[in-house]
C-alpha cells in the first residue's frame, strides 16, 4: 500500500476525485484499486474504490485561449508542467470492515489520502469477507494474484459472455467458466454451433466425451423438415410429403434396424434411401389416376435431387436422454454441431431443453450448466420460424432454472439490436462479461454502456480492449462495481 495522492474538491459519498501527487501520474494507471483513508470525527473508514476516467490539466496550455506558454510553445520552447495537475475519479466499491464490504454513507472529505493497493494487498480477500464464494483463475488486470472471486449462489441466475469476433470469448469460457462450473459442483454440456470453438479442444477421455450431432436422433418434425429442406418442398406436391411423413414415423427404430442389417462394407445410408424411395414410390403408384402422373413425376425429381448421402445427419441414434444420462458418468458433454443445418440444430437444442425442462418442471434440481455459443442463433432479436421456439425455450429455462441449480451461459459478439440476443432472454442474463464491443453496441438503449458507463466506463475503452479482458458485472460478482479482469492462456485447458 503506498501513498499517491489525495480527494479533490466536490467528493460526496458515491464519488471523489483522486489528485495525484508529483511524477504518480506515470506509475498509477486507469483499472487499480485504492483506498480512501476518510476521517470522520476521529474515526477511520477506509474506502476501497477503483480508479477510472484520468485526466491531466495545464489551464496554461488552453487550446482555445491564448497564453504566454501557448506563445512560447508555439515557438517551439517546452512549457512548464509546474501547474500540470493529473486525477482520476475514484468508484467507490464499499467501506472494508471485518465483516465485508458497506455501503459507503459517509461524504467523502477532501483531503482525505489515497494508497494504491499492490499486489501483496490483495484486496478480493476483503471483497468476499462474508459470502460464500468461489475463486476462479481469472485474475484483476495487472495483478495475477488478485484472483476474481465469483458468488456461488449467483450461478444458476445465468451468465452472459460478449464481444466481437475474436475478444476471446470461447477461451475466456473453455479456460475459466467451464472449470468454474464445475469447481461449483456443475456438470457441463456445451453446444459448439461451428464444431470449432470447442469440440477440437476436448478428447473423449473418463471426465469428458464429444458427441456429433449427427450421432443425435433428431425428433421427426426436425427429419420432415430437413427433407423439405434438401427437396424443394417435396417437388411441391403434397401426396409426396404425406408420403415421406408416413416413412418418418418411428424413423429411429427404422435407422436402427437398417444399420443392423448393413453388413461389411453396404453403407446403411443407401438402404435407407433404397428402403425411402420404394416407399414413396408404392404410394404414388397406389393413388387415383388423376394423382399417379403428378406424383410420380415429382417423385422423380426428388429422387434426383436427394442422394443417399444425404441421410447420413438423419443416421444418429442417440437420445436426448441418453446424451443427459452419459452426465451421470462424465463431468462435460460437447456437441460438436458441424455439418448439421440450422433447423436440425435448433431442432436438436428443443429437444435437449424440452427434456431438461421436464426434468426441471418435475422438481428435479440439474446442477447443470448449459453453455451456448453463438446465442443470437437460438434467440436473436427478432426471432423467426423454429427461432421463435427456441427464444421462448431459453426463457422459460432461464426463468425455472434459477430455482433448480441450473445455469445458462450465452455467448454472442453483440449486446443487442442486429447483432445480439433477444432482448426478453438477455434481461434474464444477471452476470455479465463485456469483452471488447462492436460500434454498435456502443450508443442507444440497451447495448454494453448502458450497464457500464454509470461506472465510469467508456465506450472509447470497450472498442479497444484487448483479446482476454473482460468486465465482470452483476451479481456474480462480489464487487457491486465491474472490475476489468483477464486470465492467462496455458497450452491445455
Ligand atoms: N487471455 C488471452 N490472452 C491473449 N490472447 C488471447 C486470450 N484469450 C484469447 N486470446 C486470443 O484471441 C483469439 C480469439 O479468441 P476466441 O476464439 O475465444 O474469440 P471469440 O470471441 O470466441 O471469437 P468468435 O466470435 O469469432 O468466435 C484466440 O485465438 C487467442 O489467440
Ligand atoms: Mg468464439
Amino acid at each position: 500500500m503506498r501513498l499517491v495522492g489525495r480527494v479533490a474538491d466536490g467528493s460526496t459519498e458515491s464519488s471523489a476525485r483522486l489528485i495525484l501527487m508529483k511524477d504518480f501520474e506515470k506509475r498509477v494507471a486507469a483499472e487499480e484499486l485504492v483506498l480512501i483513508e476518510n476521517s470522520v470525527e476521529g474515526k477511520v473508514s477506509r474506502i476501497l474504490g477503483v480508479l477510472r476516467e484520468g485526466l491531466g490539466k495545464n489551464e496554461f496550455l488552453s487550446a482555445s485561449s491564448y497564453r504566454p506558454d501557448v506563445a512560447y510553445m508555439k515557438l517551439g520552447g517546452e512549457p512548464s508542467g509546474a501547474r500540470e495537475v493529473y486525477s482520476f475519479a475514484i468508484k467507490p466499491i464499499g467501506v472494508v470492515t471485518e465483516e465485508g464490504l458497506d455501503q459507503n454513507r459517509l461524504i467523502i472529505q477532501p483531503r482525505a489520502p489515497v494508497y494504491i493497493l499492490e499486489d501483496e494487498d490483495n484486496p478480493m480477500e476483503w471483497i468476499v469477507r462474508g459470502l460464500d464464494v468461489i475463486w476462479t483463475k481469472a485474475y484483476i488486470e495487472r495483478h495475477e494474484s488478485w484472483r476474481v472471486p465469483v458468488v456461488k449462489n449467483f450461478i444458476p441466475y445465468h451468465v452472459g459472455v460478449y464481444g466481437t469476433t475474436g475478444s476471446g470469448k470461447s477461451w475466456f469460457t473453455r479456460h475459466i467458466l467451464v472449470p468454474l462450473y464445475i469447481d461449483a459442483g456443475y456438470k457441463i454440456i456445451i453446444l459448439d454451433w461451428s464444431g470449432t470453438d470447442y469440440a477440437p479442444y476436448y478428447q473423449n477421455t473418463d471426465v469428458t466425451e464429444v458427441i456429433r450431432i449427427t450421432d443425435i436422433a433428431m425428433d421427426e418434425e426436425s427429419i420432415l423438415s430437413y427433407f423439405e429442406d434438401k427437396t424443394f418442398e417435396f417437388a411441391k406436391n403434397n401426396n409426396l410429403r404425406d408420403a415421406f411423413d408416413e416413412f418418418i414415423e418411428g424413423w429411429t427404430g427404422k435407422v436402427e434396424k437398417v444399420k443392423e442389417v448393413a453388413k461389411e462394407g453396404s453403407r446403411p445410408e443407401e438402404i435407407l434411401y433404397k428402403m425411402i424411395k420404394n416407399h414413396v414410390e408404392n404410394v404414388a403408384n397406389s393413388l387415383d389416376t388423376r394423382s399417379k402422373q403428378p406424383a410420380l413425376r415429382a417423385a422423380r425429381r426428388v429422387f434426383r435431387r436427394l442422394k443417399p448421402e444425404d441421410l447420413v445427419p438423419l443416421m444418429g441414434t442417440i437420445s436426448v436422454e441418453e446424451v443427459y444420462e452419459r452426465l451421470s458418468e462424465k463431468r462435460m458433454i460437447v456437441i460438436d454441431m458441424s455439418s448439421a443445418l440450422s433447423e436440425g440444430k435448433l431442432g436438436f437444442f428443443l429437444s435437449l431443453s424440452n427434456y431438461l425442462y421436464g426434468l426441471m418442471e418435475a422438481g428435479m434440481n440439474l446442477n447443470l450448466a448449459l453453455i451456448i455459443d453463438e446465442a443470437p442463433q437460438y434467440a436473436p432479436w427478432s426471432p423467426k420460424g423454429i427461432q421463435e421456439a427456441s427464444t421462448e425455450m431459453i426463457k422459460n429455462l432461464a426463468a425455472l432454472g434459477r430455482k433448480r441449480m441450473f445455469n445458462l451461459t450465452l455467448i454472442s459478439q453483440g449486446v443487442k439490436g442486429e447483432i445480439g440476443i433477444n432482448a426478453a432472454v438477455r434481461r434474464n442474463l444477471t452476470s455479465n462479461f463485456f469483452g471488447r464491443i462492436h460500434p454498435l453496441d456502443a450508443s442507444g438503449e440497451g447495448g454494453a454502456l448502458e450497464w457500464l458507463a454509470p461506472y465510469g466506463i467508456t465506450a472509447d475503452q470497450l472498442l479497444q480492449l484487448k483479446p482476454g479482458r473482460f468486465y465482470f458485472t452483476g451479481l456474480m460478482n462480489p464487487s457491486p462495481i465491474p472490475l476489468l479482469i483477464t486470465y492467462k492462456v496455458r497450452e491445455h485447458v
